[in-house]
């Protein structure tokens, strides 16, 4: 038994910061940010909402695109590196304000990555027969661990939530067809906010040199994504006996416009067949590949039996691609 994607939803907040904002804020230009990421706006959650607020936001999208109770999920897997809290679980505060009262459910944490391993993940669940509704959600409030004076990533993320439902695939051929995924704790150093966890606690002092915040060497890991995302794409097409011109829509994390530019140029794919939408939103880490999924639904650029391959790239490192078969119409 496959699973398969059966509903599609998304959440992002009302507040935009442009790059016009951030001009006043750091030393920065809006022709630096677009010509640099392709990035011009970004959506801002109020300061007192958290993750969940926009997981749920987005579960509900999916619960009444597909006409369900939330009594009917099984399983909800929350992927973010912006939990709610350390403890509990975000997947507890979506559950509670679901009231998906037949569910256990719990976070993972998979960086940018987040969203597709999660998705993996869940699929386990349906293949094994286990479960017949697993909800997946990608949702990261970035703006909680970003440093506002820092224009090296301030200008870079934003905050949004996706979700999407698995369910046993109508057919053989439909739903989820194969992933490649990966880990490599020797990056960890590009990619981190060094304090704040067990390793090194929050004191005041961890908080006045700033180590709360999320710390980047943007060039190596620009670098590092463009190879890992390539290689994983490539690979999964070749080992499917797929070409390039055979994948109706590619569905990469939006990290930056110019990694997914070189992904695509190098396995061979048309702008066409990208799905983009970074200008508006930025990267919301675990969110990009199910809102882009989401408003590609929405513009009715995917249909049943469509080719889409996915792609991401995160702290870790972590990356992968996974390949399926689109089920809905
Ligand atoms: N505005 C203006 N100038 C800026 C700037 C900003 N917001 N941020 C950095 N700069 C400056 C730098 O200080 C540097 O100046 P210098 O040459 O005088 O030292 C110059 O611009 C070039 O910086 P650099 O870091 O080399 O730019 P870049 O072309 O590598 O672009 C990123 C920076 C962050 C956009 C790019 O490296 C990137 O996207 N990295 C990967 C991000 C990513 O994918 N992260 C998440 C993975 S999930």
């Amino acid at each position: 038994m496959r699973a398969s994607i059966t509903a599609v939803g998304h959440y992002i907040p009302e507040k935009i910061l442009t790059n016009k904002d951030l001009e006043r804020i750091v030393d920065t230009s809006d022709e630096w940010i677009r010509t640099r990421t392709g990035i011009r706006e970004r959506r801002i959650l109020d300061a007192d909402k958290g993750t969940s607020y926009m997981a749920v936001a987005a579960a509900k999208m999916v619960l009444r695109q597909k006409n369900i109770s939330a009594a009917e999920i099984d399983l909800i897997i929350v992927a973010t590196t912006t939990p709610d809290m350390t403890v509990p679980p975000t997947a507890a505060f979506v559950q509670k304000e679901l009231k998906a009262v037949n569910c256990w459910g719990f976070d993972l944490n998979g960086a940018c990555s987040g969203f597709l391993f999660a998705l993996a993940t869940g699929a386990q669940f349906i293949e094994s027969g286990r479960h017949r509704k697993v909800l997946v959600i990608g949702a990261d409030k970035m703006s909680a661990i970003v440093d506002y004076q820092d224009r090296n990533t301030c200008i870079l993320f934003g905050d949004a939530a996706g979700a999407v439902l698995l369910e046993p695939a109508r057919n053989e051929d439909l739903g989820i067809r194969d992933y490649i995924l990966h880990l490599d704790g020797s990056g960890s150093e590009y990619l981190r906010i060094a304090a704040g966890g067990s390793l090194l606690p929050t004191t005041l002092e961890t908080v006045a040199n700033k180590m709360h915040y999320l710390y980047q060497d943007g060039k190596t890991v620009f670098k590092f994504a463009v190879n890992g995302m390539t290689e994983v794409v490539a690979e999964i097409l070749e080992n499917n006996g797929l070409k390039g011109g055979d994948i109706k829509l590619f569905i990469p994390h939006q990290a930056n416009f110019r990694i997914i530019d070189a992904v695509a140029k190098k396995v061979g794919l048309r702008p066409d067949q990208v799905m983009l939408n970074i200008e508006k939103y930025g990267n919301t880490t675990a969110a990009t590949i199910p809102l882009a999924m989401s408003e590609a639904y929405q513009q009715r650029l995917m249909h049943t039996n469509d080719w889409i391959v996915m792609a991401a790239f995160g702290a870790g490192f972590t990356w992968g691609s996974l390949l399926l078969r689109w089920e809905m119409d």
